[in-house]
């Protein structure tokens, strides 16, 4: 391969930065051409290309958001508008692709390797951490960080006022980033949606719970069962109009961000092996970190929803709360 095209597509992550960069310094380490795609694959049809070396990199490990922007691509679902993206790549001569996103970004690439035989490897980029085939995606640990310290927050002031909180996370599919920072926060209950939420469940919880704790915090997965912030608000109201009840949505601050170390160093690693994987001929894979270890996961593989989460970490939580 001369010329890598790289670009980053769906949601954006902190520590999507980190990943261009390192993608972009390990091409030119190896004397490849690299250029970056704007606005994923809708800049790839629209033939949005970018020279990249390594000044264009230059200052962004520690940025949130992309430089080479995001989208989501109705036009690419269509074969039209791939033949557009497929003819724009050979016309700037990219014969390879590292595509940085979640689920639509990998079955966007998967199709587009079937159909033209592009080599594409993905890096996991979603704050969501729904991806099988590694144990962290880039974003994830700087959104619970920023959960986290909202939530301290929130925690200061419902102690304060003896009340009680229901905070709503980010996750549609996902109780990813509740389960996690839920246990980081000292939660009295997490809703997710992976397990069904039993709303008398919950309030036989709350009766057992210690009578004089005063304030008390649950979160919710904005995709949970139960509805979001405001309806589980509503059942608790009703059954205890004693607790001084709030709502609090953290909504895309999640998004945002200086991307941890941890991402950023993630990033790094795995931007590292999809170029030199590249360069061996692999494609129609997400690099991922498993126990440490740089992982390879199909396409396929990779997009499969994850329905299960760690039960010992929902054991925690039960033990933990309360
Ligand atoms: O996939 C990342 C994510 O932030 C989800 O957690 C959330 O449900 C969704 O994206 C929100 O998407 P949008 O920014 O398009 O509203």
């Amino acid at each position: 391969i001369k010329n890598i095209g790289v670009f980053t597509s769906g949601g954006d992550a902190p520590g999507m930065n980190a990943a261009i960069r390192a993608v972009v310094r390990t091409a030119l380490y190896y004397n490849l051409q690299v250029t970056g795609i704007m606005r994923g694959y809708d800049g790839m049809i629209h033939g949005e290309f970018l020279p990249m070396n390594r000044k264009s990199v230059s200052n962004i490990i520690q940025r949130g958001g992309t430089i080479l922007k995001t989208a989501r691509s109705d036009e690419f679902r269509t074969p039209e508008g791939r033949k557009k993206a497929y003819d724009n790549l050979v016309a700037h001569g990219i014969d390879a692709l590292v595509a940085i996103g979640g689920d639509g970004t990998f079955t966007g690439a998967n199709i587009f390797i079937e159909e033209f035989g592009i080599p594409v490897l993905g890096l996991p980029g979603t704050i969501d951490n729904d991806l099988a085939g590694t144990d962290f995606t880039i974003g994830y640990d700087t959104a619970i960080n920023t959960v986290v310290d909202a939530v301290d927050k929130i925690r200061d002031t419902a102690e304060s006022h003896d009340r009680l909180f229901i905070v709503e996370v980010m996750g549609r599919d996902s109780g990813l980033i509740a389960l996690r920072s839920g246990i980081g926060v000292g939660a009295e209950a997490i809703l997710i949606p992976e397990t069904k939420t039993d709303i008398n469940a919950l309030f036989k919880r709350l009766e057992k719970g210690r009578k004089d704790k005063s304030s008390k915090i649950l979160i919710v997965a904005e995709g949970d069962d139960a509805g979001g912030a405001f309806e589980v608000a509503a059942a608790v109201k009703d059954r205890f109009p004693q607790y001084d009840t709030r709502v609090s949505i953290l909504g895309h601050i999640q998004r945002g961000g200086r991307p941890t170390c941890m991402d950023r160093v993630l990033a790094s690693r795995l931007a590292v092996a999809a170029v030199e994987k590249l360069m061996e001929g692999r494609k129609g894979e997400m690099v991922g970190l498993v126990n440490g270890d740089i992982y390879y996961t199909p396409f396929r593989n990779a997009i499969k929803h994850i329905n299960e989460v760690n039960p010992s970490l929902l054991k925690i939580v039960e033990i933990l709360s309360l």
